[in-house]
């Protein structure tokens, strides 16, 4: 890990959108960072300004189009919203610029298609910030293992609410709570089971659902969208079954693969058999050191999908993960499900 002022190379970049998360979460992860920031764009030039203040006085503009003309730019970060996102990342990669997108991508699934079209070679990540995970890396470094392959079934749970008129959220193109947070849990799931055939969901009158995800290598997955749990408790929640391991990711930061012991039904007399090579293996950040693998900037994810994304534009390969057609395919997992009503609805599995 090398931190912003230590990079020999680094990508000059603006950020568009300096709101809410940009400031919160996207501007502190800049500090370990190959990037140097040259400029911050927000039609509130206030908001701007102040923000610039905190950050070397990088230049202030009021509208993209004038960015563009002022600056030479290697990347953007773009974190307004889904019903701007994919102008803007067309408008930025116009201007050859690599693209970072926050989540969602966009309000339709179409709407990245004339995005996909503007990337050509340019990097573009979305910031899925739950695939990013460390824990998300441990499982697909689990998996990834012969011992434990196929991943069987994935059950996920998260607060969240499901429309009851679907399809006219989809037809309003609104910006649905299930649009907004529902992308976090399903990124994860898909960054780790792969592309989806087919979804099922059902949900009551409230808004609680259950959506069945029929993943084309062969998994089952369960999105348990528990609306009646509030924001403000820990109850988000992965199980991924695999052949004779079971990895759960409790609350974010809490990872275990369960192994099971070597068993004689009615006649093994201990749970806790010598050796380290079966039972549960745990991995947890511990709080009592000021270091970085127990800030939120990693342990949620932020530094892995920035980093994911210069370390790509700095090499001019292309992302491994959440790249425009991931994006484009969880949206469409995203519409299949808001528009099911307890009916299968098929996904393209193109991604
Ligand atoms: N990953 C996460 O954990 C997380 C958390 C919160 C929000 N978000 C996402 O971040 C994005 C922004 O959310 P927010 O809560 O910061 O919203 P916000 O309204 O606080 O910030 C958006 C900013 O974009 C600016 N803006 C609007 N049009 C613009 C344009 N054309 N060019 C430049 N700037 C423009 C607005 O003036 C505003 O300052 C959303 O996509 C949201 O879903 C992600």
């Amino acid at each position: 890990m090398t931190y912003q002022r230590e990079f020999e190379r680094r990508l000059e970049i603006a950020v568009i959108g300096v709101g809410s998360h940009a400031y919160r979460n996207v501007l502190p992860a800049l500090h370990f960072l190959p990037v140097r920031l040259a400029a911050l764009c927000d039609p509130n030039l206030n908001l701007a300004q102040a923000a610039a203040e905190e950050y070397g006085n990088p230049r202030c503009y009021s509208s993209t189009a004038e960015m563009y003309r002022n600056e030479k730019l290697d990347g953007v970060l773009i974190c307004v919203g889904p019903s701007r996102h994919p102008e803007l990342s067309i408008e930025a990669l116009e201007a050859g610029c690599h693209v970072w997108m926050e989540k969602p991508p966009s309000v339709r699934a179409a709407d990245l298609d004339p995005v996909i079209s503007a990337c050509g070679d340019h990097v573009a990540v979305v910031g899925f910030k739950k695939a990013f995970l460390p824990a998300a890396d441990k499982v697909r470094e689990v998996l990834g293992d012969e011992r434990y392959q196929p991943l069987r079934s994935i059950l996920a749970e998260y607060p969240c609410a499901m429309p009851q008129d679907g399809k006219g959220a989809l037809d309003e193109r609104g910006y649905t709570e299930w649009l907004d947070h529902g992308c976090h849990p399903l990124s994860l799931m898909l960054s780790v089971g792969g592309p989806v055939s087919g979804v099922t969901t059902h949900k009551t009158r409230w808004g609680d659902s259950c959506c069945v995800l029929e993943f084309a290598g062969g998994a089952i997955g369960t999105l348990h969208l528990s609306h009646g749990a509030g924001l403000s408790q820990p109850c988000e929640r992965y199980s991924f079954f695999a052949s004779d391991a079971t990895i759960v990711i409790d609350n974010v930061n809490r990872v275990s693969v369960q192994r099971g012991i070597p068993f004689d039904y009615g006649r093994t007399t201990t749970f806790a058999p010598p050796g380290f090579d079966c039972g549960m293996v745990v991995w947890e950040p511990q709080y009592t050191l000021g270091t970085l693998e127990n800030k939120s900037a990693f342990t949620q994810g932020f530094y892995g999908e920035l980093n994911h994304f210069c370390t790509h534009a700095l090499a001019g390969t292309q992302p491994t993960l959440c790249s425009l057609p991931f994006a484009r395919h969880l949206m469409r997992v995203y519409e299949a499900a808001i528009m099911s009503n307890g009916e299968r609805v098929s996904v393209s599995e193109e991604t």
